[in-house]
């Protein structure tokens, strides 16, 4: 297996806390050079590596370590920016989510990366996740049929003001956190993205989103999401033609609820459930799916092949989230039936607000 020589760039809490360890886990991969524009933070490496090479700049770490990959953990800013300038140099890029702001950004990534031929990849890390692979592999298994609905709840309670020079906070927070799940919806979906339905809540600082997504395969998913939640959960349940239905309980405990259910000791039953769950001794970071992501990076750059969480694979992630954003800004189609009154007392409450794209 060729070895990959990797300059790491954004030396932050995500790229020391996930990133790194599962870098240093691998096989085959050097670290030939890391780059941080604060100086003080890329010499943190040499807690991890001692005689790797460390810049302010990152020209400066392609001239001095001419990588054969980059792995960036940054602001979307730089992501973007870092990731144009490997692409031409044709360097392969994986960058942390998001890649980018606007779907304009995502557009001119994807065009420089088809000119480009280079493997790119975005930081995905949930669907590469140890229970959303089982999930994947019960929802195709025959047994149980076509899937006809995806619900996914992902609770937040953060963040509560914009990040990274944004002017909006429900654009922060797609990027930042319903992309994971948004992009989940996607995945199980099947087929292409035919209509969005969307609707905003906001109180005070923290916002509820809604949003209903259709698929060509006649399947649907709805997604309930915001920061007005006490703390982080994520849970999704799918049902199928079959009247099977799976339940993902953050990102844990999978239970398997049949209509029937046959065990040698009891034959068969109604309201048994199956469970599966991670082996306890699954390292952290194959459970929780960056071991998987890197892995199969490097693996679709050693054969040549396109990795499934590219720049391109999250068109549809970010043709959803300009969606959100446009409905709650346009105010267009206020549904009428939404009725909560406390919030429409205060000053910062938003009505909600309705589309379709088709
Ligand atoms: N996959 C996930 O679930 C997950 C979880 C947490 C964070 N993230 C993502 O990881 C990224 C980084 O987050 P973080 O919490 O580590 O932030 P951070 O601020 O702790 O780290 C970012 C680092 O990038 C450096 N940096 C900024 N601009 C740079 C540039 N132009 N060149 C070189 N270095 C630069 C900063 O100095 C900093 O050290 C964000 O995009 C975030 O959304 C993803």
């Amino acid at each position: 297996m060729a070895v990959i020589r990797i300059g790491i760039v954004g030396l932050g809490a995500q790229m020391q806390e996930n990133l790194l360890p599962t870098l240093l886990q691998m096989p085959n991969i050097r670290i030939v050079g890391v780059c941080d524009i604060t100086a003080a933070r890329a010499a943190q490496i040499h807690r991890f590596l001692s005689d790797v090479p460390v810049t302010a700049s990152v020209d400066e770490l392609l001239t001095l370590t001419a990588p054969d990959a980059l792995v960036l953990a940054c602001p979307p800013q730089a992501h973007r920016d870092i990731a144009l300038q490997a692409m031409r140099a044709g360097i392969h890029v994986f960058v942390e989510k998001p890649p980018c702001f606007t779907l304009d950004e995502l557009e001119a990534l994807v065009l420089a990366n088809r000119q480009s031929g280079v493997i790119t990849g975005v930081g995905m890390n949930f669907k590469f996740a140890k229970p959303i692979r089982q999930l994947r592999d019960m929802t195709q298994a025959a047994p149980f049929g076509r899937t006809l609905h995806v619900q996914l709840n992902h609770y937040a309670s953060k963040p509560r003001a914009p990040l990274w020079g944004l002017d909006s906070t429900l654009r922060s927070f797609l990027l930042a956190q319903a992309i994971h799940t948004i992009d989940l919806g996607i995945t199980f979906g099947g087929g292409e993205l035919t209509g969005i339905r969307s609707r905003v809540q906001r109180y005070d600082d923290s916002l509820i989103v809604n949003a209903e997504l259709v698929f060509s395969s006649g399947t649907t998913a709805s997604l309930l999401c915001g920061t007005m939640f006490p703390y982080f959960e994520f849970d999704m349940k799918i049902v199928s033609s079959t009247s099977m239905m799976v339940e993902l309980d953050n990102l844990w405990n999978i239970t398997i609820h049949e209509p029937e259910h046959g065990t040698r000791a009891t034959g068969t039953a109604k309201r048994w459930r199956g469970v599966w769950q991670p082996g306890p001794l699954d390292s952290g970071y194959e459970r929780s799916g960056y071991y998987g992501e890197l892995f199969e990076f490097f693996e679709a750059i050693r054969k040549r092949e396109t990795f499934n969480a590219n720049f391109e694979s999250l068109l549809p992630t970010y043709r959803v989230i300009e969606q959100i954003c446009a409905a709650d800004s346009q105010d267009i189609g206020v549904v009428q039936t939404f009725a909560l009154p406390t919030l429409h007392a205060t000053s910062t409450a938003n009505p909600g607000v309705v589309s379709n794209v088709l």
